[in-house]
């Protein structure tokens, strides 16, 4: 008999529910307790944000966005803003107590899911001692060591479903339409959507973009009677000796800065070269939302059963991973190492410069 938590952390992405369906049944099937800790690591400090989990508490979350436990992207552990009697906030380490508790709690492992952030916390606290399994998650695809996290594909098809919609109004107006996406220093989404999305241009981190390329192929529609652009940026592109633009900080404890706003600028100085009628508008997190796709749904739960699974064989300290098409465990450092970016040898770069869409290079 073993006692399993399990926690959910960072962004939420869709088909955090249908991890934690997986874990609950397999868990029931092995005959094992299984808790989850609201919030983050917040069961771990306050009884009451630790729940049980039964197959009855579960039911049909599979297909659910969100989490039923939700989640923080703000007070690692290692590092939470604490506000003194003189009211100023320093950060402090409570690290050891998670640890203490979760031994007093009497679990035999954790099976953590979140995406590269929560995943570091999870790999510290495994070198603590805690007994971890760590499950990627984030619909920016970052993550190294695995073909795919889940919730990709639902941003995707959300995505992919607007550029759809507003081909016909952009077509009406004859404007030029920019669409600001997610995915952080990665332009995952951004590629995937807008090429799927038929996009005219599409601006990603990993290739650094002048404004007079994307205005050549804009004039460029115009010659060939095209009299409509779409413009797909993700949030992290930015133009060649230019910077990054965001909206600042965000919430205190927050480990990342706000992204956002280089759809506006792009758009802004679009109209300035062309003259065309320019919108923009920033998708946000209607990516995150929403039921999980049948492919994040399967990925998620094939994640969460795989997940059980290393905890029965010991195999602790490793991250459940999709290779191919098979699932494998990898050792949790491997994902954190660093952000997996668009490779721009791939033959999606090269499917979408085949059919035209420009990268702004
Ligand atoms: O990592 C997922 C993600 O949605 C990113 O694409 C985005 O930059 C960030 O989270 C937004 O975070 P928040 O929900 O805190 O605004």
């Amino acid at each position: 008999m073993k006692k399993v938590v399990i926690s959910t952390g960072g962004g939420d992405a869709p088909g955090l529910n249908a991890v934690i369906y997986a874990v609950v049944h397999a868990c029931y099937r092995q005959g094992w307790e299984v808790y989850g800790s609201r919030s983050g690591y917040a069961g771990f400090l306050d009884i009451d944000e630790m729940v049980r989990l039964t197959p009855r508490d579960v039911q049909e979350i599979y297909a659910i966005g969100g989490t039923i436990l939700g989640s923080t992207n703000k007070g690692s552990p290692f590092a939470r803003p604490v506000e003194n009697l003189a009211g100023e906030i320093t950060l402090v380490d409570i690290s050891d107590k998670i640890m203490k508790n979760y031994r007093r709690m009497g679990f035999d492992c954790h099976i953590a899911i979140g995406g590269d952030g929560s995943l570091e916390i999870a790999h510290r606290f495994s070198k603590l001692g805690m007994k971890v399994i760590g499950v990627p998650k984030t619909i920016d695809n970052d993550l190294m060591a695995t073909d795919r996290t889940f919730g990709f594909d639902t941003a995707v098809s959300t995505a992919t479903e607007a550029l759809d919609k507003l081909h016909s109004t952009a077509k009406s107006h004859d404007r030029v339409m920019v669409v600001e996406v997610m995915g952080r220093d990665s332009g995952w989404i951004a590629l995937y959507s807008g090429i799927s999305g038929g996009a005219d241009v599409i601006l990603i981190p990993e290739i650094p973009f002048e404004l007079e390329s994307v205005c050549e192929k804009i004039a460029d529609n115009e010659l060939r009677e095209k009299h409509y652009s779409i413009v797909v940026v993700a949030e992290g592109a930015l133009a060649k000796g230019g910077e990054i633009i965001s909206k600042g900080e965000g919430e205190l404890g927050r480990q990342e800065v706000i992204l956002g706003g280089i759809g506006e600028w792009v758009a802004t100085e679009i109209r300035k070269l062309t003259d065309k009628d320019t919108r923009s508008l920033t998708l946000g997190h209607l990516q995150r939302g929403g039921s999980p796709t049948t492919f994040d749904r399967l990925l998620a739960l094939r994640f969460g059963a795989a997940a059980v699974r290393l905890v029965e064989a010991g195999t602790f300290g490793h991250m459940v991973a999709l290779d191919s098409s098979q699932m494998k465990a990898v050792p949790i450092e491997e994902a954190i190492k660093t952000r997996k970016k668009v490779d721009l040898t791939s033959d999606k770069i090269s499917t979408a410069r085949d059919i035209g869409i420009c990268f702004g290079d």
